[in-house]
């Protein structure tokens, strides 16, 4: 089944997440039920925050299309599509900084240019509940970093350049009250 999305202006998208203690049928279920609602809205991504929900966990699925660095080469060959982020943590990165495009399902057609660290390396558990490492590039390195941002209360407004949010801050607004209202 999949789960209504929160929007931008609910508040639980500001809380910090809550570890989880034990991956459990719990957790396995509330993953599936975030992948069923993660592929009907077509996103790449999607936080346990966003359907309301306080774990510390995220699904990331790059399509391979969508994983062709600029020389039309795969970035992550090796790694395999869907993931579950359980606990996660940066745990480094290089200094080089990519600038793209970014949306988030909680942002319904907004987007904006955000600054995220090209490479990164993160540690998580697994829906097995085992400790993993993953060295991640470009769309996948992004999609790691917005989300993980969502388990901390970072969105993509806090991201945006001042200049992007003057330019969208009617849409803004107007989102904050529609989330209202359906509240
Ligand atoms: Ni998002």
């Amino acid at each position: 089944m999949s789960l209504p999305i929160c929007t931008y202006g609910n508040p639980i998208l500001r809380q910090r997440a809550v570890e989880v203690m034990s991956v459990n049928d719990d957790i396995r279920d509330l993953a599936k039920e975030m992948f069923e609602t993660m592929y009907k809205e077509q996103g790449v991504g999607l936080a346990a925050e966003q359907v309301g929900r306080t774990e510390r966990m995220f699904i990331v699925d790059i399509p391979a299309e969508g994983d062709l660095g600029d020389d039309g080469q795969r970035e992550n060959p090796g790694i395999e599509m869907p993931l579950v982020f359980i606990n996660p943590k940066v745990t480094g990165h290089t200094e080089d900084i990519q600038v793209g495009p970014e949306g988030c399902l909680s942002f319904p057609e907004i987007f904006a240019n955000v600054e995220r660290w090209y490479e990164v390396d993160a540690a998580y558990i697994d829906l097995d509940g085992i400790p993993q490492t993953i060295h991640a590039k470009g769309l996948l390195a992004r999609a790691i970093q917005h989300e993980l941002d969502h388990l901390d209360g970072v969105l993509l407004v806090d991201r945006m350049s001042n200049v992007k949010k003057v330019a969208l801050s009617g849409k803004l607004k107007r989102l904050v009250k529609e989330t209202k209202k359906a509240l």
